[in-house]
């Protein structure tokens, strides 16, 4: 089994990525008043040059006044996708990109009941989740306990308006990416922000169409998919990153068997997705007892959807355990493994990449990389 098997392309619509491994979303906040910088085309550009086949931006706020704000990531510089001189800078990143050879999706994101009341470019607006819940207190979690809400309770459930506002400005936003030359569009899904709050039993108590069970927890982002689906027409891809865990409770699960699992991804299959992004902390751990399958793995098995696995490809720690004896590792063979074996059929891959920008060459070739040093987060290299 050789790693070329991971430099072969692959096709998904009408877009054909040059190889299978691509740059995890990574919010940066580089980005003053929403706008990437020369220095944010440069950081992306040299990540395809770097042999990244797909690169998937930071999380973008959507157009909506309630989509930004201070969630834990600090509250300032993170990029829009409208108005004039977001859309001019996300222009040229593309055209740096693609003349990079590499291509580029935005990652769309509502951070929902994770952005800080009171907090971003519209203080006022209310911090959203459809029920109004902001989840469980007290479970596993990383958030400061200064960002923790006093009561799970922190706004009025979101009206039939508030859904369609957030849908369409999901739509808007797509659009804009599309004609500034996007090759295609990533949703953000998982970790607890808007969307997840939806497919989430303990942030949706919904009983109108948009609650009730699995299926209809997943009418809101399938609404989503679809809406993108018909403004992007059929050619370009859809990715949709999805995660067990909430930053509200590390052991949350949206599905506690394949079946389950099954009810919230298919609406979304239907819906249009064409790549599931499972987002967990170690790309080969299995999902469910009884099966060495990985929750990509599962996504893609139960959707037949393409999947993408995600977490600890070429660093020695999850994301969320800690930084003591953090370091480079080689495990590139055991994700060619499940690449060969059909399991799945793109690696994602985060602080690897911030490490060396040519981390997917370089890995390709047997060569060893630069390993992701934390402290290279303060800037833009
Ligand atoms: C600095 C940093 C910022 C991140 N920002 C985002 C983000 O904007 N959207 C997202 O879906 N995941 C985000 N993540 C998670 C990564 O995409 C990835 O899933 C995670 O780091 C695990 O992959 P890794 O072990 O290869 O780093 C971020 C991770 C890091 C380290």
């Amino acid at each position: 089994m050789t790693r070329q098997l991971l430099g072969e392309p692959l096709a998904i619509r009408g877009t054909t990525l040059s190889n299978r491994i691509v740059m995890s979303p990574m919010t940066r906040g580089f980005c003053p008043r929403g706008a990437p910088t020369e220095q944010v085309c440069s950081y992306y550009s040299r990540r395809a040059a770097g042999g990244f086949g797909l690169v998937i931006t930071e999380a973008i706020g959507v157009d909506h006044r309630s989509a930004l704000g201070d969630a834990g990531l600090g509250e300032d510089d993170i990029p829009v996708l409208h108005g004039e001189a977001p859309l001019a800078g996300w222009r040229r990143v593309v055209e740096a990109v693609h003349a990079a050879g590499g291509k580029i999706i935005p990652q769309l994101w509502h951070q929902g009941v994770m952005r800080l009341p009171g907090t971003g470019p519209h203080p006022e607006a209310p911090t959203l989740g459809p029920s109004g819940l902001w989840g469980p207190l007290r479970r596993t979690t990383s958030i400061d306990a200064g960002k923790i809400p006093s009561q799970p309770l922190i706004g009025e459930p979101m009206s039939e308006q508030d859904i369609e506002d957030v849908i369409e400005a999901h739509v808007r936003s797509a659009r804009n990416a599309i004609q500034a030359g996007f090759d295609g569009i990533a949703i953000h899904g998982g970790h607890g922000y808007l969307i997840d709050t939806f497919l989430w039993e303990e942030t949706n108590r919904r009983t109108d169409r948009w609650g009730g069970n699995r299926a209809r927890r997943s009418a809101f982002a399938a609404e989503i998919v679809h809406r993108i689906r018909a403004a992007i027409g059929p050619n370009l891809p859809i990715f949709f990153r999805f995660s067990q865990w909430k930053q509200q409770d590390f052991r949350a699960q949206l599905g506690n068997t394949p079946q389950e699992l099954a009810d919230v991804l298919q609406p979304l299959a239907d819906a249009g997705v064409d790549v599931f992004d499972a987002s967990v902390r170690y790309f080969d751990r299995p999902a469910f007892s009884g099966s060495d399958l990985s929750l990509a793995g599962w996504a893609k098995k139960l959707t037949g959807k393409h999947a993408m696995a995600v977490g600890g490809v070429g660093v020695n720690k999850g994301m969320y355990d800690g930084n003591s004896n953090l370091s480079a590792v080689d495990n590139v063979d055991a994700v060619v493994k499940r690449v060969s074996s059909g399991e799945i059929d793109l690696v994602a891959v985060g602080r690897a990449a911030i490490g060396d920008p040519a981390w997917a060459r370089k890995s390709l070739a047997g060569d060893t990389a630069e390993p992701f040093d934390p402290a290279s987060l303060a800037e833009l290299r």
